[in-house]
């Protein structure tokens, strides 16, 4: 009897030597036993369609977006989810059975998940600040802007950034822009979704904006505490996490949509983490 090809999936990035993505996949695919292979694919900063095409045409099943080409696959996407028609981004792509190239994002969903259900932390009816207005931070408002808070206030170095996504999300909630200078009162949440820990810098957050009871998310994760992390718990902040979890739920959301099963997550980041530490 000869045995049934594996279905093959990938991440595709430049660089993406460093993904972490072909060992979470695993690791989801040995709990849920599904026969399938997932391995780290490097596009040339200007052969990104070529790769996709081609890993279709050869039987691929699915494919993980990460930097700098999210904003290339929401374009090569024949159809989108609301949730990535609105972030402006994919990081999800699947052919449907009919053979239409589909484009999803999964970074919202994955820092929800990781925020409330990982971390028991309550969005729904607090105040929330985010930190930044890029990428990361268009992709994940409108799944924030679902669990109700009281509002969202972005905070960004160039302001009119902020105002833009302000705008574009105003109808899924109540959500404003202003710059770090002129934020104004307490926060229960608040997210960094500036790439600043990513050199050690902090974004400059005025003085009253967080108190102890404040919850601190930083989107970056590290081995070590991050930057944003260790200036919260230097303010008295008792809950102050990184991204990790993010990282691993939005790749938990892009497994149940390829493969039909969700993997359990908290395995895989303790997982993570613990190599993460040790290397
Ligand atoms: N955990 C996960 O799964 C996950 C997923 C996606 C992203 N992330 C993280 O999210 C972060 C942002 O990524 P991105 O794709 O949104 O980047 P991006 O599009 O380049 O945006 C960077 C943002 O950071 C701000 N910024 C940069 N340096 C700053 C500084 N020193 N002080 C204050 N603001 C600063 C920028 O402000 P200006 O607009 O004024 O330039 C901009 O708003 C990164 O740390 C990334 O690692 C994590």
């Amino acid at each position: 009897m000869s045995e049934q090809p594996l279905d093959r999936y990938a991440v595709i990035g430049n660089p993406v030597g460093h993904s972490k993505s072909p060992t979470i996949h695993a690791a989801f695919a040995e709990q849920t036993v599904q026969a399938m292979t997932y391995e780290a694919l490097l596009a040339p900063l200007d052969g990104f369609k070529d790769v996709v095409s081609s890993f279709f045409q050869n039987g691929g099943k699915g494919l993980n977006i990460t930097v700098p080409f999210k904003l290339e696959a929401w374009q090569m996407a024949e159809r989108r989810t609301e949730r990535a028609e609105l972030a402006g981004a994919v990081n999800t792509l699947w052919r449907s059975d009919e053979g239409c190239l589909w484009g999803d994002t999964t970074d919202g969903v994955g820092m929800v998940t990781d925020i409330t259900s990982n971390h028991g932390i309550t969005i729904t009816g607090k105040r929330v600040l985010i930190l930044g207005a890029g990428g990361a931070v268009r992709g994940v408002l409108q799944p924030l802007l679902e669990q109700n808070p009281d509002r969202v206030v972005i905070a960004n170095r160039t302001l009119s950034k902020a105002e833009t996504l302000a705008d574009l999300f105003r109808s899924f909630g109540t959500i404003e822009a202003s710059s770090f200078e002129t934020l104004l009162g307490e926060f229960d949440l608040v997210i960094n979704g500036t790439s600043a820990s990513l050199q050690g810098d902090l974004p400059p957050i005025p003085e009253g904006v967080i108190s102890r009871d404040s919850r601190v998310y930083d989107m970056m994760y590290s081995a070590e505490k991050t930057a944003f992390m260790q200036w919260a718990e230097s303010q008295g902040v008792a809950l102050a996490v990184d991204g990790l979890g993010m990282l691993v739920e939005q790749a938990a959301e892009s497994f149940a949509i390829w493969r039909g099963v969700r993997p359990e997550t908290g395995p895989v980041i303790r997982q993570v983490r613990a190599a993460m530490v040790a290397a």
